[in-house]
């Protein structure tokens, strides 16, 4: 029986000359193969779970991320892109492999490559020369050279290429990014991958591929420790009166400062900064190096988190109803995507749910994946959600959320508190209709 899935058939006189097998169609290797046959490559994208490969061919992403489908269409409708699930097969025509496989953390904090190193095992044996396998996934340092010593071919080249897309917009990052960074010891294949990115040359950044391992790191490093910085900028401020939104207002017009990443909020989460954190923080202890500064930015965003949900149990421990009512807005980890994973909801509502006793949760996001592990409600709207709640904590900067009013709030709560973790409301519009807006930092 034939189990592969019905792969169009490409023209051989539409096939442009570069050959790029992407293996993993998660959410860095649908977008990697999406817009890399969107800059004009052929490209297969393969991965061994047959039902995401259907699902995919019947036009349902296993991931919800915008603009990704309508591209997906297109480059499939102009036979540039085609998925499978053979893996051996595709290896054998490809001139380039792009890996995008998970990487996840192990409980030391480094991460498993065991799913690197099995389909690279799997396809060398069946690769051409001069092959060019481009390592995306994010990996512990040094992870391309591991692949390099892998190869029994010594004209297999490769290179490492991280990715810098943040989900939610994670096409627009691809097709206009800061930087590409590619990492090779040798010139010559260097230029070939950067020859894929037809149209972005201007932003290719050349170097070696532990430097490249490395600035992945430290750019999720860097960033995650920015946010854990105006989040505890946020509670000093309330320990000195401060409006944070100001004082980030104010700290952002210095170019040197800028104003992205500087957003407070219910502490980073997602399948990147706490992952990427801890590796960071674990390979330096290894290597005798530690860096304190991202290890105390973990814990200032453990911190900041256990902070926001005894905000709230101190809230719900005023409540004289005997099952006080919380609603919960947004349970993904940021908006525009449906991605719960490392989620600051989550966490902070495990936390809450720890130390209070009787209370309903009513969650309502409009996109957020289902979580099995906390015993709460999943309402079908906002307004549901908010029904008679006493508490309303909003968690998620979705535009749905940011642009409910306060009549709708004051009308359908039963309580007039709203912890509003993104700063999505205004407090002196709220008060108007006796609604306590807290956000930390605004107090
Ligand atoms: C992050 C990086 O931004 C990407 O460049 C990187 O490629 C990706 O990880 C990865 O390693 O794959 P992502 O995890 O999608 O992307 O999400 P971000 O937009 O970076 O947000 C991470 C967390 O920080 C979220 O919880 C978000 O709500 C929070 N955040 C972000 C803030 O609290 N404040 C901000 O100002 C920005």
């Amino acid at each position: 029986m034939n189990t592969e899935p019905n792969v169009p058939e490409i023209p051989q006189s539409t096939r442009p000359s570069n050959a790029v097998l992407v293996v993993g169609a998660g959410y860095v290797g649908l977008t990697t193969a999406v817009c890399l046959a969107s800059l004009g490559n052929f490209v297969v994208c393969v991965d061994n779970d047959k039902s995401k490969i259907s699902s995919i061919l019947s036009g349902v992403l296993p991931i919800y991320e915008p603009g990704l489908l309508d591209l997906l269409n297109t480059t499939v409708n102009e036979h540039k892109l085609s998925f499978s699930t053979d893996l051996i097969e595709h290896s054998k025509s490809a001139e380039y492999v792009f890996l995008c496989l998970p990487t996840p953390a192990l409980e030391d904090g480094t991460s498993d490559l065991s799913y690197i190193f099995q389909v690279v095992d799997e396809i060398s044996p069946y690769l051409s020369d001069d092959v060019i396998i481009v390592n995306k996934s994010t990996v512990p340092l040094n992870t391309a050279s591991q692949i390099r010593k892998r190869q029994s071919n010594p004209s297999v080249g490769v290179v490492s290429n991280p990715e810098f897309l943040r989900e939610g917009s994670a096409v627009n990052d691809f097709l206009q990014p800061s930087r590409i960074v590619i990492g090779s010891d040798s010139p010559i294949i260097a230029q070939r991958v950067a020859n894929l990115y037809i149209g972005l040359q201007d932003r290719i950044y050349f170097t070696d591929p532990i430097s490249a391992e490395c600035i992945k790191y430290m750019s999720n490093g860097f960033l995650a420790m920015k946010i854990s910085f105006i989040n505890e900028a946020a509670r000093f401020c309330d320990a000195v009166g401060a409006d944070i939104i100001d004082v980030a207002g104010g700290l952002a017009l210095d170019p040197r400062i800028g104003s992205a990443f500087l957003n407070p909020g219910p502490g980073w989460g997602g399948s990147c900064f706490p992952k990427d954190t801890s590796a960071l923080a674990a390979t330096a202890r290894y290597m005798g190096s530690p860096m304190l500064l991202i290890e105390e930015s973990i814990r200032a965003n453990n911190s900041h988190q256990t902070d926001i949900a005894k905000l709230v149990v101190e809230l719900v421990n005023r409540i004289s109803e005997d099952h006080p009512k919380i609603a919960v807005l947004g349970l993904s980890f940021k908006a525009n995507t449906d991605d719960i994973r490392v989620s600051p909801a989550l966490k902070i509502l495990h936390l809450i749910a720890q130390r209070t006793h009787n209370i309903q949760i009513h969650s309502y996001d409009p996109m957020a994946k289902q979580d099995e592990t906390l015993d709460f409600v999943r309402s079908q709207s906002l307004e549901l959600a908010i029904d008679g709640a006493d508490i309303v904590v909003v968690f998620t900067e979705w535009d749905e959320i940011a642009e409910a009013s306060p009549q709708l709030f004051a009308e359908r709560m039963r309580g007039n508190t709203i912890v509003d973790t993104r700063y999505l409301y205004s407090k002196d519009q709220f008060q108007k209709f006796n609604l306590n807006v807290i956000s930390v930092g605004k107090n």
